[in-house]
């Protein structure tokens, strides 16, 4: 087995006999005297990319190895995204590709995860117009995946229900993608309803594992060398681990194990930002200053329109005590561009938010009518020419914003976990500080995986240069 691949100590009744068949999935493959491959691809959020990790762990555990492109694979597991439709076309037209490998070798097993194909009408579409995917599972059955290759290995009939359970599948094995980077689901699912948003169809109702299994998971990932541990859950302040434990609790609960490694979450409704939370940031050093507080729009009449529970003021107040406690956070947000509806002046709203913010970064999106939704029925669809220069508008503004936020750090010397070596130039290593600027400097990649002191030197809109010290 890699070694980047952990096996939790706690398996509960849901897990332990799907276990038991990718132990005979392994058998299987044992009697033949293969070691197949296994090609996961993976699209969406970072929800997505930690169900991705259990994906290849249990691969891992039927004795598969990893394969470096599908074609290479006996087993591709898709695992799609639905928040916005050119996520769902993306999906659609790499899954149309995996044809000509199961034309090539009909023994391939082909199966699609993920938040597409937790819509019926989508595993629907792929039960009937491609013929060579042998199954779908939704994200509430990731553990059933096993089941399912066994039953495409013996021969048995394509499956495209879905489960509709929603349970936590505790101990579920782990392969890592990476050794110093970490997710770590803390809840699944969603209650919140934004009229725009697919997520609570596709993800369920709001369910947080136990603290105690959460705390055990962090304490074998940092004994396994992780130093940068993101929190993971649709809306992480709505956390509730037993006993009154909310997120700030798990988080201070987290810092104090042994070791040396920063702690983050994602994400954050601005509703449930709690003040606790906040005073946790400012007050645990292992906690990294960054909060993502996604606004989505800056107009009062827009986000009672969106249901997202808050106002303006209500979210402006919540960013003056978070800037009060932790005075060199980083805030960053997430903005839709035409909702239904939305006016100039709504629009100048939302600018005229980003600018008393100040975000260091703004993720923005062009508003996408997901069937289902609230604010897919409603009229006043907003025409993409519109909204097309609106959002041109607003990458204007925010890079702008984000360059000038980035001078901060100029001259100052911050401590960076090394991650990578660059993409464009193998002598030059790309790291993230506290605040998580993504960070470029010369250095040698034996650093991968370490902390690093680099006096910062410039900056550009997205990313900060620097010197190793
Ligand atoms: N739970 C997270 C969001 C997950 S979806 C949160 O509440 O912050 C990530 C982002 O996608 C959202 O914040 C929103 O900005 C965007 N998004 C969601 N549905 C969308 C849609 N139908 N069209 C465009 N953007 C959408
Ligand atoms: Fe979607 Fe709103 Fe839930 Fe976020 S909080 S996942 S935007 S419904
Ligand atoms: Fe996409 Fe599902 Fe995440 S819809 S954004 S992968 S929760």
């Amino acid at each position: 087995m890699t070694d980047n691949f952990i096996q939790s100590k706690i398996i509960d009744d849901v897990t332990a006999p799907q276990l038991a068949k990718a132990e005979a999935v392994a058998s299987l493959h044992q009697k033949n005297g293969v070691t197949p491959k296994y090609f996961i691809q993976t699209f969406g959020c970072q929800q997505n990319e930690a169900d991705s990790e259990r994906l290849a762990g249990l691969c891992t555990m039927m004795g598969y190895e990893p394969a470096s492109s599908p074609a290479e694979a006996k087993l591709i597991l898709c695992n799609t995204c639905a928040v916005r439709e050119h996520a769902e076309k993306k999906a659609l037209s790499i899954i149309g590709q995996y044809k000509h490998i199961k034309d090539a070798d009909p023994s391939v097993i082909i199966g699609v995860g993920g938040c597409m194909v937790t819509q019926q009408a989508r595993a629907d579409k792929l039960k009937m117009s491609y013929p060579y995917v042998s199954f779908t599972f939704d994200t509430g059955a990731i553990h059933t995946v096993p089941t399912l290759v066994y039953e495409a290995l013996t021969g048995g009939k394509r499956r495209f229900v879905l489960s509709d359970e929603w349970k936590i599948s505790e101990g579920l094995p782990i392969t890592r993608s990476s050794r110093h980077q970490a997710w770590l689901s803390i809840m699944y699912g969603c209650n919140n309803f934004c009229s725009y948003c697919i997520v609570p169809y596709v993800r369920g109702r709001e369910r947080s594992r136990k603290a105690e299994d959460i705390i055990e998971e962090a304490r074998q990932l940092i004994a396994g060398g992780a130093k940068d541990i993101t929190l993971l859950g649709q809306n992480v302040n709505s956390y509730k681990g037993g006993d009154g434990c909310d997120i700030a609790e798990l988080m201070h609960r987290i810092c104090a194990l042994d070791g040396d490694f920063r702690l983050r979450f994602m994400t954050s409704h601005p509703k449930d930002a709690s003040d606790r939370l906040i005073e946790a940031m400012a007050s645990e050093e292992k906690i990294v200053k960054h909060f993502h507080l996604p606004v989505q729009s800056g107009s009062d009449r827009i986000l009672a329109e969106m249901n997202r529970k808050y106002t303006r003021d209500s979210y402006l107040e919540k960013i003056a005590k978070l800037k009060a406690a932790v005075p060199d956070v980083s805030i960053t947000s997430d903005i839709i561009v035409g909702f239904p509806g939305e006016t100039d002046e709504d629009f100048e709203d939302t600018l005229s938010m980003m600018s008393e913010v100040r975000y260091d970064m703004v993720f923005s999106f062009i508003y996408s009518p997901r069937s289902g939704t609230p604010a897919a029925k409603m009229e006043n669809q907003i025409p993409r020419e519109v909204s097309s220069a609106r959002m041109e508008r607003l990458l204007a503004l925010g890079d702008g914003i984000s360059k000038e936020r980035n001078q901060r750090f100029v001259g100052r010397t911050l401590r960076v976990l090394v991650e990578d070596v660059s993409k464009y130039d193998s002598t030059t290593l790309t790291g993230r500080g506290n605040p998580v600027r993504p960070i470029h400097f010369k250095g040698d990649k034996s650093l991968i995986g370490q902390f690093v002191n680099v006096k910062i030197t410039g900056n550009e809109t997205f990313c900060l240069n620097g010197e190793l010290v």
